[in-house]
């Protein structure tokens, strides 16, 4: 550490989770898991594989692929531990949530909207008709229910679609279910914080680095940057600031979920490129780097490694991570299966780097 509190040259936090995390599966699930492991003890793994992991039993044989990946690549040792989700849909049934609480592994329910985002097309139509019966059952065995919200209308412009979703869906399925843990994925706007902030009952939300170190003229910056498109989109620079501001609170409403996607190369760089940022290599980095020029650095372990747990009802973990403040220089592209990734911001110098 320097003499200057304001200005630590490292900082070591209780090792933090990730709490949104795409790991994909077979070839792609073997290059990108370890980048995980270097950095968090654990990990909320997002179900939407092809076919989506809608029972306990994928959700169980998924758990063993992802943890075979490591224990053949974990030279670190740091132990990891997936907590799986299953992929909410109109069939789910009651049922699989009762089998979800008793295995002890699956945490939470994924909410999609049908056709809101990449591998969502098996997503619900209709939450509180078709899902109510299952709704009700989640509260009353306090499983999460994780949400990416975002309406799938396709009249509602697309940098409206957080806030639409707050009015028509948050409000309603609060109201309907005031006891149901729900956790607001991957929060884009001011207006999401602002109801995150206020809303009754236990209420949380992950926040993504990228939507804390950049507003939407990065999509644009010199021409079309496909690198930095996701969804939900990149907002406004108010958003923004009002990301940054909930996520070095102090809140324990706001935690740590990078949403690291990756895509191949060829799928981003495309006339239809998919939607996803690769963030998962240098997710700390890319945090610390934006909690250092908020002047908050402090504030980073309880977003990192503290508030997660405590809205999970999970323990804290007992390593540590560090990172030191020194220039880190982010690849071009990395290998993955037969083709590269491109992580966010490649080419570019971060502030931070993790220590080992
Ligand atoms: C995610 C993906 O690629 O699976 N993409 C993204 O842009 N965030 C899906 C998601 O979380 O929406
Ligand atoms: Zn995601």
């Amino acid at each position: 550490m320097s003499t200057d509190a304001q200005k630590p040259d490292s900082i070591t936090l209780v090792r933090p989770d990730d709490w949104h995390l795409h790991l994909r599966d077979g070839a792609v699930l073997e290059s990108v898991v370890m980048h995980t492991v270097h950095q968090f003890a654990r990990a909320i793994i997002m179900p939407n594989l092809k076919p989506p992991v809608t029972t306990v039993e994928l959700a169980r044989a998924y758990r063993d692929r992802i943890a075979a990946a490591v224990a053949r690549q974990n030279t670190h040792k740091h132990p990891f531990e997936p907590l799986m989700t299953l992929y909410l849909t109109d069939n789910t049934s009651p049922d699989e949530v009762v089998k979800a609480r008793e295995s002890g592994f699956v945490h939470g329910f994924k909410l999609y909207p049908a056709g809101a985002t990449t591998n969502s097309d098996a997503g619900v139509t209709d939450l509180l008709g078709k899902c109510s019966p299952v709704l009700e059952i989640m509260q009353d065995a306090g499983m999460p229910l994780l949400v990416h919200g975002e309406v799938t209308d396709p009249d509602v412009d697309v940098f409206d679609r957080e806030a639409v979703f707050i009015d028509k869906v948050m409000v309603p399925l609060r109201h309907r279910f005031p006891a149901l843990k729900v956790v607001f994925e991957h929060l884009t706007t001011a207006d999401g914080v602002a109801y995150v902030e206020q809303a009754e009952g236990p209420v949380a939300a992950t926040i993504t680095a990228h939507h804390l170190l950049y507003n939407r003229n990065a999509l644009f910056k010199g021409g079309i940057r496909p690198h930095w498109y996701c969804l939900p989109v990149l907002k406004r620079e108010k958003h923004r600031q009002a990301l940054l501001a909930a996520a070095t609170s102090g809140s324990g409403r706001f935690f740590l979920g990078t949403d690291s996607a990756p895509h191949p190369k060829g799928l981003k760089e495309h006339d239809c490129g998919c939607a996803g940022c690769y963030t998962a290599l240098h997710a700390m980095e890319l945090y610390a780097t934006a909690f250092d020029a908020a002047g908050k650095l402090d504030r980073l372990e309880g977003f990192a490694s503290l508030h997660g747990p405590a809205f999970y009802g999970l323990p804290v973990n007992s390593g540590t991570l560090t990172l030191k403040r020194a220039a880190y220089q982010v690849p071009a592209e990395l290998p993955m299966a037969d083709t590269q990734v491109v992580p966010l911001a490649a080419g570019e110098s971060l502030a931070w780097m993790v220590d080992d």
